[in-house]
């Protein structure tokens, strides 16, 4: 089967709550690690996995991620007037290319289903990619790449997934295992932040979906589940049986940067991978008083 991905939804509408002060005037997505905001990690991983249309779903205050993908022309000619070249490429690397590009805005925060749905007329009849920006994958194969690859052999819905203590099942969506073979794991069912005690797996799903678009006629339902919030992983559940659910254990790393402790290791670890850094950011560790 040929099944390309061609386009890629980035839900952005969020509060982010976890990181105020930081965030009251300023989108979560656009905090930087290193240099680079966070949702541009997530446009570049998905460039990376051949995705040709980017697909914003934005909110209140988010109007800097615009701005970050546009072109700066006044910047541009000051840093070729200075012969800034690594610069300029940086600079140009985070224009996205105009009319690959669509925003659409959720007029209020009601849960990432919620937000996957308002960018359904800008989706149509097509498999789609989701990534949420403040997963951050550290990976030799972008994370969004592993699926995309694995999708046409299985079609349907498919998750990046990864096994967590039991102790943190509560902060994810949990698949119900019919079948492993170690790598591609067959779901009969998904549950949102399950407790330990009623979780039926630890098989995690991390920030990174391929999807039918029967989630989006699910979606029309406007069901809303956990924390009175219209939930994906509760529509992408509701489509087993009509399509399969399948969870894809990734290569790599993944820090979860809507939380501070992952935020900050996110910037230790790719400092630390950087050549211009690395040396000098290592003796300034050192300093510290751990
Ligand atoms: P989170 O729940 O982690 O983000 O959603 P949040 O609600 O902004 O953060 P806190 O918990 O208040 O700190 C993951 C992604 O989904 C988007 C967020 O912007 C984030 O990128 N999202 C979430 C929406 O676009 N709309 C929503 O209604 C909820």
């Amino acid at each position: 089967m040929t099944v390309r991905i061609r386009k890629a939804v980035f839900p952005v509408g969020g509060l982010g709550t976890r990181f105020l002060p930081a965030t009251k005037a300023m989108p979560k997505e656009m905090l930087p690690v290193v240099d680079k905001p966070l949702i541009q990690y997530a446009v570049e991983e998905a460039r990376a996995a051949g995705i040709e249309h980017f697909i914003f779903v934005t909110g209140h205050g988010k109007t800097a991620i615009e701005d970050h993908f546009d072109s700066n022309t006044a910047l541009e000619k000051l840093l070729e007037k200075d012969g800034k070249t690594d610069l300029l490429a940086f600079l140009r690397d985070s224009t996205l290319e105009s009319g690959k590009i669509s925003y659409t805005r959720q007029s209020e925060p009601k849960g990432l289903g919620h937000a996957v749905w308002c960018a359904r007329d800008l989706i149509g009849d097509e498999p789609f990619a989701v990534l949420l920006p403040d997963d951050i994958f550290h990976c030799k194969t972008p994370c969004l790449k592993q699926l995309v690859d694995a999708y046409p052999a299985v079609g349907g819905n498919i998750v990046a997934v990864q096994d967590v203590p039991l102790e943190h099942t509560s902060r994810y969506g949990v698949l119900k295992v019919e079948s492993d073979d170690g790598h591609l794991i067959k779901a009969n069912g998904m549950v949102e932040k399950p407790a330990p005690e009623t979780a039926p797996s630890r098989c995690a799903v991390s920030g990174r979906y391929v999807l039918s678009p029967e989630v989006l006629r699910e979606l029309d339902h406007q069901k809303t589940g956990v924390k009175g919030e219209i939930q994906l992983t509760d529509a992408i559940a509701a489509t087993i049986g009509r399509v399969p659910l399948h969870g894809f254990r990734y290569e790599g790393r993944r820090f979860d940067c809507g939380n501070k402790i992952g935020f900050l290791m996110a910037n230790i670890e790719y400092a630390l991978d950087r050549p211009d850094l690395a040396d000098d950011f290592k003796a300034a560790l050192k300093t510290l008083p751990l």
